[in-house]
């Protein structure tokens, strides 16, 4: 279609009502003026209410247009046939204007109201930080699964003890000089200095011999406490995880094995481990265990203060005299613990200069790992 065309069409449409021809109002002043007010209201309405009330006043049953419609009765039938058209063509043309504004008003109207519902749905909103396990926490889950792996079970005991299972039932009498080594946290319950936090995880040894079910291949995660002032290398309150196992023919052997599986499963399997002879009342012979430095890979740094080593726990043989206060016999079982830091471990494995940062709860550090 010509663009020609197009606008010789809309020119004839905006003329008027088809079929009606071009009668306009045809000098009546009257008509003209109900035309003209009707078509000013509907222009400048704002709203379809008052666009209502504009029709109702224009063409409704009171208007001045109703009134000369009436009157077309009492013409005389030549005059009432060109009068009745004027009419009809005015009341056209107010329709198609209250109709073409109605829709117009509506457009608006929807158009204001879509801007109020709008709901951004590609609008990126913080969310909710989602948490997740602190660093130990994570390091003794992955222990535990290292030791489940090798055929261990996972125990438990309290941290609450009395000095029997925190002490003399591993071989520390009321006199011993290893009493000194740790200062304990004391808790007011029964007899003075008889009931205590635990300064090590070494009692579920005792729970778990006394429970007698053999052979016992056992880890004990959990809190221990000492009276130690918080500093790089130290806290109050730590973890520590105790190994026990108990079997006919163990030997210093497995244990040295056990140790240096499980080391590897850690640390990854470029680390070494050795024992240098130690001294714990419960095990005999006892040893430190150690793993090559992690920072310098063995060729000396500060970290391991040139050694290339770095000392991660304590362990030996069963010592007898453990047996025997537990009730096992001594000359039928044999067996070999091991106990050490799970802070420490964490802290060596991820090169954290501060043990500290642990209870600190800064998030910045927290959420590295
Ligand atoms: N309980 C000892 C400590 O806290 C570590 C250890 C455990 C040593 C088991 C030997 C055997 O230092």
């Amino acid at each position: 279609m010509s663009p020609d065309v197009e606008l010789t069409e809309s020119a004839a449409e905006a003329d008027g009502p088809a079929g009606e021809g071009d009668v306009g109002t045809d000098g009546d002043s009257d008509l003209t003026e109900i035309e003209t007010v009707a078509l000013g209201r509907i222009a400048t309405a704002t709203s379809l209410s008052e666009l209502e009330d504009a029709e109702r006043d224009a063409l409704g049953k009171r208007s001045r247009f109703s009134a000369r419609y009436q009157q077309l009765g009492r013409m005389d039938p030549s005059e009432r046939r060109d009068a009745g058209r004027r009419l009809h063509y005015v009341r056209a043309r107010i329709e198609a204007a209250v109709s073409d504004k109605r829709a117009a008003l509506t457009a608006v109207a929807q158009a204001e109201r879509l801007a109020a519902d709008r709901m951004d749905l590609t609008e990126v909103l913080p969310g909710v930080l989602a948490g997740h396990l602190h660093l130990v926490t994570q390091v003794r889950e992955e222990l535990e699964d290292v030791f489940v792996g090798m055929g261990y079970e996972i125990a438990e005991g309290p941290e609450v003890e009395t000095d029997w299972y925190n002490f003399q039932a591993l071989n520390i009498p009321l006199d011993h000089p290893a009493r000194s080594s740790v200062d304990t946290f004391f808790v007011d319950a029964g007899e003075p200095e008889t009931v205590l936090l635990r300064t090590h995880t070494s009692p579920v040894q005792i729970h778990l011999l006394e429970r007698g079910r053999l052979p016992i291949y056992a880890v004990a995660p959990g809190r221990v406490y000492r009276r130690d002032t918080p500093d790089a290398t130290h806290l109050p309150v730590f973890h520590q995880i105790e190994g026990l196992v108990v079997d006919h023919n163990v030997t210093f052997g497995d244990l040295a094995g056990t140790i240096d599986t499980f080391v590897q499963a850690i640390f990854g399997a470029d680390v070494r481990t050795r024992l240098r002879p130690g001294y714990f009342p419960f095990t005999e012979p006892s040893a430190e265990f150690e793993i090559s430095c992690t920072i310098c890979a063995g060729a000396g740094c500060r970290t391991c203060a040139q050694t290339g080593w770095i000392e991660l726990g304590g362990c030996g043989m069963v010592n007898p005299a453990v047996f025997e206060a537990t009730g096992v016999d001594a000359e039928e079982w044999t067996g070999f613990a091991f106990g050490f830091g799970i802070d420490r471990l964490a802290i060596m494995r991820h090169g954290i200069a501060d043990l500290r940062s642990f209870i600190e709860n800064d998030v910045r550090f927290l959420l590295q790992f």
